[in-house]
């Protein structure tokens, strides 16, 4: 069996879209002034301090490139968490279920949550990602996925941030796999095996 490459999203387009993405989130989360504030903040020139917290999850493996470079291009200020869950293992296509492998290690309660996952395919693993954070009393959940492949989907997932919306091909680089190789490619490329 061979495996073959072919680039499909280059390393300066990652990284261009990566910058905008962490504009989007930044102006998402940064604070709202109530009337009031904004009156008081105008009267004496002060800016709002009580932000909220902001916790990034990212979702272990894929997730890794994409959530170091996303950090580094975010200005509002955050924590940072992984989870592991389940998903393909070393298959090409999804088995529909998911579990929870390795846990976040502080409390969400509380606070923003912001989930970044690698890729979104059929759906099933942010899905069961959202119901489970859902029930620990997050202040907000939102979703952010750098692949997004709508024809797979299976579950209606609502991603409030995507970087690429791509065909049905199966990809790896920049953190994602096939059977745990190509992750560090600083590219992503279709992958054939023939
Ligand atoms: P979903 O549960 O079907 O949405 O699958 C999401 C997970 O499947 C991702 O986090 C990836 O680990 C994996 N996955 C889906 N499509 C691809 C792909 O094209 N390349 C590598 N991994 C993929
Ligand atoms: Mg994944």
């Amino acid at each position: 069996m061979t495996a073959n490459l072919r680039v499909m999203i280059a390393t300066d387009q990652i990284a261009a879209r990566v910058q905008q993405l962490a504009q989007q989130i930044d102006a998402h989360y940064a604070p709202r002034q109530t009337a009031s504030e904004t009156a008081t903040n105008d009267a004496h020139c002060e800016t709002n301090t009580t932000a909220e917290k902001l916790v990034v999850v990212g979702l272990l493996r894929g997730s890794v490139m994409f959530l170091a470079d996303l950090c580094r291009a975010m200005h509002h200020p955050h924590e940072i968490d992984f989870m592991t869950v389940s998903s393909y293992g070393n298959q090409t296509i999804s088995s529909g279920e998911v579990k929870v492998v390795k846990d976040l290690d502080s409390s969400i309660a509380g606070k923003h949550v912001l989930i970044v996952e690698d890729i979104i395919d059929t759906g099933h693993t942010l899905n069961n990602v959202l119901q489970l954070l859902h029930t620990r009393e997050p202040l907000s959940i939102s979703l952010c996925c750098l692949i997004n492949k709508p024809s797979r989907r299976q579950v209606q997932v609502n991603v409030q941030f995507k970087g690429f919306d791509i065909a049905d091909r199966f990809i790896v680089g920049y953190g994602l796999d096939y059977a745990e190789q190509y992750r560090h490619l600083p590219y992503i490329a279709e992958l054939q095996l023939d």
